[in-house]
């Protein structure tokens, strides 16, 4: 027992909690994203899915919510204690502002995920708790909430895609490092498949980041209507 409250107040095990908590969200994106492509599929196809997932089993959509919510709150935690870590062990800054071998994305991690987090908490506002240029209930002619309608209504404003689209890359950005670092921090480090993971874990974050901008660029180019 102790040796797991040691590795948790350590660097090395904030890092284990960020990349474990990083995978289950990103595997929470992957799903997320595929749910909300049914919007090219039209209304019947999106409001279906959405009624569905209210209706999971056993609580099982509180059960991920309050996961959800865990690994955000673990992520972002473990995000802050290395953030603030790095920061004591250099407290002068750098003379030079040449940074060796530190990626533009590594090194605008905290600042990308603060955007992401930001973002999170407007697209909560939007379409959660429907706070956000909320026009009225909407259900549709089967009398389901009408979940399609609400997204194509949102995503008709250009400010509002606009935003979308900006936060869409913004997180590619964080997951490109985010994903890239994972196979390190786990101790996946292979010289073999190095050069693989390198290549293959960043594309993974931009499939499912560009997937996801496709959406406010297809209501805005009527694609989806
Ligand atoms: C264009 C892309 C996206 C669309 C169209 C979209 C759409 C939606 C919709 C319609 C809901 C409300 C579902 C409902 O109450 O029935 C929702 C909830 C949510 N979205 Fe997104 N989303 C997108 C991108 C994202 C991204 C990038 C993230 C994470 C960074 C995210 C995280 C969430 C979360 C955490 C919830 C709350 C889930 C829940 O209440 O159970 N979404 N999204």
């Amino acid at each position: 027992m102790a040796w797991i409250v040691r590795l948790l107040k350590s660097s090395l095990g904030a890092k284990y909690v960020m990349a474990i908590t990083g995978i289950g969200l990103y595997l929470f994106l992957v799903g997320h994203v595929a749910g909300n492509l049914l919007l090219y599929f039209g209304q019947d196809a999106m409001n279906a899915y959405a009624l569905g997932l209210r209706h999971l089993p056993y609580g099982l959509l509180w059960i991920a919510r309050i996961g959800l919510v865990i690994f955000f709150g673990s992520h972002i935690t473990a995000a802050t204690y290395l953030t603030l870590g790095n920061q004591a062990a250099r407290p002068v800054a750098y003379q030079s502002k040449r940074f060796m071998k530190a990626s533009f994305a590594s090194r605008t991690m905290p600042m990308s995920g603060f955007i992401v987090f930001l973002f999170l908490l407007y697209h909560l506002a939007h379409y959660t708790w429907r706070v956000v240029a909320f026009t009225g209930e909407r259900v549709d002619s089967l009398g389901r909430d009408d979940v399609y309608s609400m997204v194509v209504a949102g995503f008709q404003q250009p400010l509002i895609s606009g935003l979308y689209i900006v936060a869409m890359l913004v997180l590619g950005v964080h997951l490109h490092h985010g994903l890239s670092s994972l196979f390190q921090t786990l101790g996946l480090n292979n010289a073999r498949y190095n050069t693989f993971f390198r290549r293959v874990f960043p594309l993974l974050g931009w499939v499912v980041v560009l997937a996801a901008a496709s959406i406010p660029l297809s209501v805005m180019s009527g694609c989806i209507r």
